[in-house]
Order: C-alpha cells, then sequence, then structure tokens
C-alpha cells in the first residue's frame, strides 16, 4: 500500500549547505518511485517568489518581514504544498516556518508569541513531517559563504546574527526533537550524505 505523501523542510543557518544536499535528497526519493515536488521559502509560487525578491533586497522593519514571511508562506500552502499533498505528491521544502523562528525571532528579535500567532493563523493544522536541521558552528559557515561573490541581505548579516539564528533553530529542535533530525553539517559532504541515507531508509 503506498504510504502517505509527507511533507519534509531542510532548515540551516546561510552556509550550512543544506540547499546541495536537497537535490539529491530529493532524486532518491524518486528513484525509490515516489513523486516529489521540491520548493523554497521564500518563494515557491509567483507571489512568494516578486515577495522574495523584496525581502532579500529591500531593508524594512523586522515585523514588515516576520508578516512578509508569513503572507508568502500563506500563498505557498495554499497554491502548492496542500494541493500536493493531496493528490500524493511529497513535498520537500528548502525553508519553512522554523526558519522565521530562527531569522526574524532569533536573528531579529521579533517576539517569540508574534510569531507563535502567525504560525496558528497560517498553519495550524499543518507542520512538517520531518525537518532536517543542518547544524554548523558560525564560523565554518561563513567560512563557505565568503566564496560566494553576491550575498543578499541575511548573508550580509555579521556573524553575531547567525549565532542567534542558530541558537533559535536549536531551541525549536529541542521543544519538538521529534519532527527533527539534526545533521552535523561540519562533516565531509560524503559523510553528510551518509546520515541522509539513512534518513531516507527510516522514511520509505
Ligand atoms: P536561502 O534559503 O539561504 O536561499 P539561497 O541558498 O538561495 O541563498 O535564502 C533565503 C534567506 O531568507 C535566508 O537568508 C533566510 C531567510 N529567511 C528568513 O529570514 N525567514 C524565513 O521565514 C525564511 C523562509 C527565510
Amino acid at each position: 500500500m503506498m504510504s502517505k505523501a509527507k511533507f519534509i523542510t531542510f532548515e540551516g543557518v546561510d552556509g550550512a549547505g543544506k540547499s546541495t544536499h536537497l537535490q539529491w535528497f530529493a532524486d532518491v526519493l524518486r528513484q525509490r518511485g515516489l513523486e516529489v515536488l521540491v520548493t523554497r521559502e521564500p518563494g515557491g509560487t509567483s507571489l512568494g517568489e516578486h515577495l522574495r525578491e523584496i525581502l532579500l533586497n529591500q531593508p524594512m522593519h523586522a515585523e514588515t518581514e516576520a508578516l512578509l514571511m508569513f503572507a508568502a508562506r500563506l500563498e505557498h500552502i495554499e497554491q502548492v504544498i496542500r494541493p500536493a499533498l493531496r493528490r500524493g505528491t511529497w513535498v520537500v521544502s528548502d525553508r519553512f516556518s522554523d526558519a522565521s523562528f530562527a531569522y526574524q525571532g532569533g536573528g531579529r528579535g521579533v517576539a517569540l508569541p508574534k510569531l507563535e500567532q502567525l504560525e496558528r493563523w497560517v498553519h495550524e493544522d499543518l507542520q512538517p513531517d520531518l525537518t532536517l536541521l543542518f547544524d554548523i558552528p558560525i564560523e565554518v559557515a561563513r567560512q563557505r559563504l565568503s566564496n560566494n561573490a553576491s550575498l543578499d541581505r541575511f548573508e550580509q548579516e555579521q556573524g553575531g546574527f547567525f549565532e542567534k539564528v542558530r541558537q533559535a533553530y536549536l531551541e525549536r529542535y529541542r521543544k519538538n526533537p521529534q519532527r527533527f533530525a539534526l545533521i552535523d553539517a561540519a562533516q565531509t559532504p560524503e559523510a553528510v550524505k551518509a546520515d541522509i541515507e539513512k534518513i531516507i531508509r527510516s522514511l520509505t
């Protein structure tokens, strides 16, 4: 019997390497005969991609940033994520609400109850089935980013910002450990792949 389609998210600070592993993860699921949709946040819809362009480039109040992230998310959920899951397609998203708690909450200091309120508003009855959290010391992540020529508004932040983002991610993990797989992203890409392979075996 076909099991229910799953919603899986990839999270971590910029430079943790999650995007590199995400495509490969989706390909392995496809090789196992699953229909898989790869998407990202902010983005994933036409409106969401417009908002992404603004969010990554235009300075704004931290709470405006949080509201726009969740506005893009609502559109993404209603137009893309729920319809895919309903037709039996697995959804793999490069970031979701944990990123808002980490970046707008931890990084920018938006109050946790406000973010929790937005989360309830936008997706009370939907959470990822699994979140792969790529955890890495900030110095290592920064070093990887320094090879990148064009840095967006978030990537241009200082190390202290990313330390707070990392801690807020780990706090989300501690509050809800059963939803997460914590991955040591400082390992070699091969070692990370081996960890992800184990996760896939437990999923399919
Ligand atoms: P990212 O996912 O790192 O994409 P790329 O690999 O193309 O740079 O970029 C998205 C940025 O948006 C990242 O710096 C984190 C930020 N972000 C938030 O601050 N809050 C959110 O809710 C989401 C989804 C992303």
